[in-house]
């Protein structure tokens, strides 16, 4: 059952990014990967400027709200997230991810962002050092780790950006989730699990198969056994 709330810490959790989806069939389409056992669903805000692709608003974000009672992951790829964070939460969002290169004031913004009753991540672009969240992360319910740069769905997973994983599991402890976005697929949610991540973001191979649920499965499949060795 999905609670709009964060799982709690720990557990392994696929998160079907929708930027792979139809568009034009959302509600279907998230309601297959729910029907499949997600409890958050990742939703990936692109300007045109700090990346270079643009997608979604608040303004589906509120009709994807209507049709879910899915945790919504929501990942602002934008310049100025300061700006519009209070209305993808006003629309529905249950979780505000940023950019740490995007706010000049980080502390100050996740106080903010916890006034607004939503969860908080803090994003490392793969050329992003871990130090420069260091000071953040621990305030933070999440960390995000880019392993592709953002912008784009179906990349290559970056394996030395998943590296970096290692180091925040040491920096944020068991109670901050790790997760990470980009490329994974059954073989490279195994290694990101290994380095220390535990939410996995994952658009290109659930929805570009016919069988959402067969994908979710095989990497739920792939990763549990890395737990369990
Ligand atoms: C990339 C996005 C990702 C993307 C992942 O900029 O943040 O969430 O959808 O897509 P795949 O899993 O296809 O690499
Ligand atoms: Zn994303």
């Amino acid at each position: 059952m999905t609670t709009r709330k964060l799982p709690s810490a720990g557990t392994l959790e696929i998160v079907p990014s929708i930027l792979s989806a139809d568009f034009a069939n959302l509600a279907g389409e998230i309601g297959q990967v729910v029907q499949a056992g997600a409890k958050m669903v990742h939703i990936d805000v692109m300007d045109g400027h700090f990346v270079p692709n643009i997608t979604i608003g608040p303004l589906v974000v509120k009709w994807i709200r209507k049709c879910t009672d899915a945790f919504l992951d929501t990942h602002l790829m934008i310049t100025n997230p300061e700006q519009y964070a209070r209305e993808f939460v006003e629309a529905g969002a249950n979780n505000i991810t940023f950019h740490i290169e995007t706010v000049k004031k980080p502390v100050e913004f996740i106080k903010y962002l916890r006034g607004l009753e939503v969860t908080v991540g803090v994003t490392l672009n793969p050329p992003t050092p871990v130090e420069a969240i260091e000071k953040v992360a621990g305030l933070c319910d999440m960390v995000l780790v880019m392993t592709v740069n953002p912008g784009f769905g179906a990349q290559e997973f970056m394996d030395d950006a998943a590296k970096k994983c290692r180091r925040v599991r040491q920096i944020v402890g068991p109670k901050v989730r790790i997760e990470v976005d980009g490329g994974i697929n059954p073989k490279t949610i195994a290694v990101a699990c290994d380095y220390g991540a535990d939410t996995f973001v994952a658009g290109n191979v659930i929805f570009g198969q016919k069988d959402r649920a067969a994908a979710m499965k095989a990497l739920m499949e792939a990763v549990k056994k890395v737990r369990s060795s």
